[in-house]
């Protein structure tokens, strides 16, 4: 009895063992760590970036499941590989075309996305998850997106609240940049404030003025600057000394009066000339008028006479 005991408990406790043995054996395989990078990824919009993840061990992941995710979204996915293949059909559509495994790498636990033509969009935190059959891991990526803006171009708005007002603008900027308006010392000049728009791409539109008086050489630069990208563009206008004169209100209404003034005497004077030849060419009309009206009545009364002289002589006849 004891001894079948004994029989069965070695048995047993002999399979007991190997199937322990077995499961630890699997689960080590099983297991492992999912790597990323401990710092963000930067990229520049409109490059190609690789979001790096792998595996430690460095198992294969050829028959594992790789799934590229955003992460703190609804309906989050980036890219999945699994049973050997991409399954992209409910990617974000924004991800359409761009991602890819390294597919040669695989084999190597290099579970790695590369992101074609990066967007401002992509900016944010991303998860690579790879599971097996009873095991999976994930690990975050951040992913930082910038992009450098154009060329600042300065235009000029005239006169304005008591100097030359200037507007600086400069597109395609991610995250927003400073701007900065400064003499031709570096001084930096007191401007309004910078108004920001986004554009269709997500990018920033920074755009500020400036009213600037009249300095030595008339010349003040525009900069915009990205700290975070260590980028920095600038552009340098200069102004024509005589815009300051002519921006002078009082040499303004001087100008003004004086135009007014001289318009004024020409006009007055051409006025009283007009006036006096009128006058003149009256008084010749008038003296003619009454000559011919003259005429006129002697006419008639000639005529008077000649008819009645007519009449007497008819009434003699008959
Ligand atoms: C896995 O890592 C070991 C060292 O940890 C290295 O010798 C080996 O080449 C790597 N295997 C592959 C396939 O990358
Ligand atoms: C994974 O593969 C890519 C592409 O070959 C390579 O750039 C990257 O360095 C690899 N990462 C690791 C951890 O081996």
């Amino acid at each position: 009895m004891t001894g079948s005991v004994m029989n069965i408990s070695w048995s047993e406790c002999l399979r007991l063992i190997l199937l322990l043995l077995q499961l630890t054996t699997v689960s080590t395989q099983e297991r492992f760590e999912v790597l990323g990078p401990v710092d963000p990824v930067v990229a520049v919009a409109g490059e190609d970036v690789v979001l790096p993840c792998y595996l430690k061990p460095n198992i294969s992941a050829v028959d594992l499941s790789v799934e590229w995710f955003r992460a703190q979204t609804d309906d989050p996915l980036v890219h999945l590989y699994r049973d050997h293949e991409d399954r992209n059909e409910n990617q974000l559509p924004s991800y359409r075309g761009r991602t890819s495994l390294f597919l040669e790498q695989l084999k190597n636990g290099n579970t790695s996305l590369k992101v074609k033509n990066v967007r401002v969009s992509d900016n944010g935190e991303y998860k690579c998850l790879v599971q097996s059959e009873n095991f999976f891991e994930d690990s975050s990526i951040q992913v930082s997106i910038k992009a450098v803006g154009t060329q600042p171009v300065i235009s000029n708005e005239g006169y304005k609240e008591g100097g030359i007002s200037l507007v600086c603008e400069s597109k395609g900027w991610y995250p927003q940049p400073q701007v900065v308006w400064m003499d031709s010392e570096g001084h930096s000049l007191p401007a309004g404030h910078t108004e920001m728009h986004r554009d269709s791409m997500d990018h920033y539109i920074v755009r500020r003025r400036v009213i600037v008086q009249e300095t030595e050489n008339n010349r003040f630069t525009c900069r915009v600057l990205q700290q975070q990208l260590n980028e920095m563009k600038e552009t340098i206008t200069y102004i024509p000394g005589e815009m300051f004169h002519r921006a002078h209100p009082w040499k303004v209404t001087f100008a003004v009066i004086f135009s007014l003034a001289a318009v004024c005497i020409i006009g007055c004077t051409v006025l009283i000339h007009r006036f006096v030849k009128l006058r003149k060419k009256r008084g010749i009309l008038a003296s003619y008028c009454s000559h011919l009206w003259f005429f006129f009545m002697l006419k008639k009364k000639l005529k008077n006479i000649v008819e009645k002289q007519y009449y007497v002589k008819m009434t003699l006849y008959h």
